[in-house]
């Protein structure tokens, strides 16, 4: 089972051009619903003046070498590795889901495109990578549903209450689910296979109505932060003030009246303790 390529054993039922005609639909429903998405919520308007807004109050100027640098902190830090989730098990969960998700999607398409029949023998080690994705993203996924996101963990909401967000996270789990257990019924066409088709084309194609389009928009919004924290703008947020400092105590010579000459630094308080009091 983990070594067939079951895209090409289908090719005697249905036609390789059908399946790689699928394929290219799917890119532009992802390319048309990221769009639309776009200009329904104007967040590319909101991004730009946003930034524009910023750059009035920024105390120095970003170069481009500097920029490269930035982008190249955002690709290996926020996008690679999820660095911006600083709870370790969404963290690990997420990085599952996303790379689950990218090895499933690649080893799909090469399967379909590269090795379209039984003629061309497929290297084992594609469709072992393409079980291997499916899995991960159901792992990451699934612990996400039932017990990470944050109806469930922090809200107190029973696991199966879901509403229009959920329906990324469970057209991605319907999916993977379904392929694998149509991989392991044998593949061809069964009511597994018909189940996998449909909660792809619900994926791909309700990229306007679900979170999908956040893997676009998410690495601009993290460049944008990391730029107005270079820039001195910092979103129109106080500076991280060190209590302790002779200068900041000049600043605020109220400090010590209320946390004595040697304030502690306390952290963040959102990060005092779980949230779960809803
Ligand atoms: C194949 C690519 C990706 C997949 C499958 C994926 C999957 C997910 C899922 C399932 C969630 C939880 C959504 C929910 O609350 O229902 C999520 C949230 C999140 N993802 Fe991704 N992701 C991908 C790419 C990325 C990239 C490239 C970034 C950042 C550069 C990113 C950053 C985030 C962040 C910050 C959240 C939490 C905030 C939020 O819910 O809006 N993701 N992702």
């Amino acid at each position: 089972m983990l070594l067939t390529n079951h895209f090409a054993e289908l090719s005697a039922v249905i036609s390789p051009s059908i399946m790689q005609g699928y394929i290219i639909l799917m890119v532009l429903l992802v390319m048309g619903g990221t769009i639309l998405d776009m200009i329904h919520k104007k967040s590319a308007q909101y991004f730009f003046e946003n930034a524009k807004k910023a750059q009035k109050s920024a105390t120095r100027s970003v170069g481009g070498g500097e920029k490269v640098a930035i982008a190249t902190a955002v690709l290996v830090n926020e996008v690679l590795t999820s660095g911006e989730f600083s709870n370790p098990r969404r963290r690990l969960s997420h990085l599952l889901t996303m790379w689950g998700t990218i090895i499933f999607i690649v080893t799909t398409v090469i399967m379909i495109f590269a090795y379209p029949t039984t003629a061309t023998p497929t290297p084992a080690i594609v469709p072992q990578l393409w079980h291997l994705g499916a899995l991960m993203l159901a792992v990451g996924g699934y612990w996400f549903w039932f017990a990470i996101r944050v109806d469930v963990s922090a809200e107190g909401l029973p696991w199966f209450r879901f509403e229009r967000a959920d329906l990324f996270i469970l057209s991605l789990l319907a999916t993977s689910t379904f392929a694998l257990i149509w991989s392991y019924m044998g593949g061809g066409v069964n009511v597994y296979f018909v189940l996998f088709i449909l909660s792809s084309t619900v994926l791909f194609g309700g990229v306007y109505f679900s979170k999908f389009a956040h893997m676009f928009f998410k690495p601009a919004a993290a460049f944008q932060k990391r730029v107005t924290v270079a820039d001195g703008s910092r979103e129109g947020l106080p500076p991280d003030y060190d209590l302790t400092d002779p200068e900041v105590q000049r600043k605020f010579p109220d400090i010590p009246t209320y946390m004595g000459k040697n304030p502690p630094n306390m952290g963040l308080c959102i990060k005092a303790e779980r949230a779960k009091h809803y």
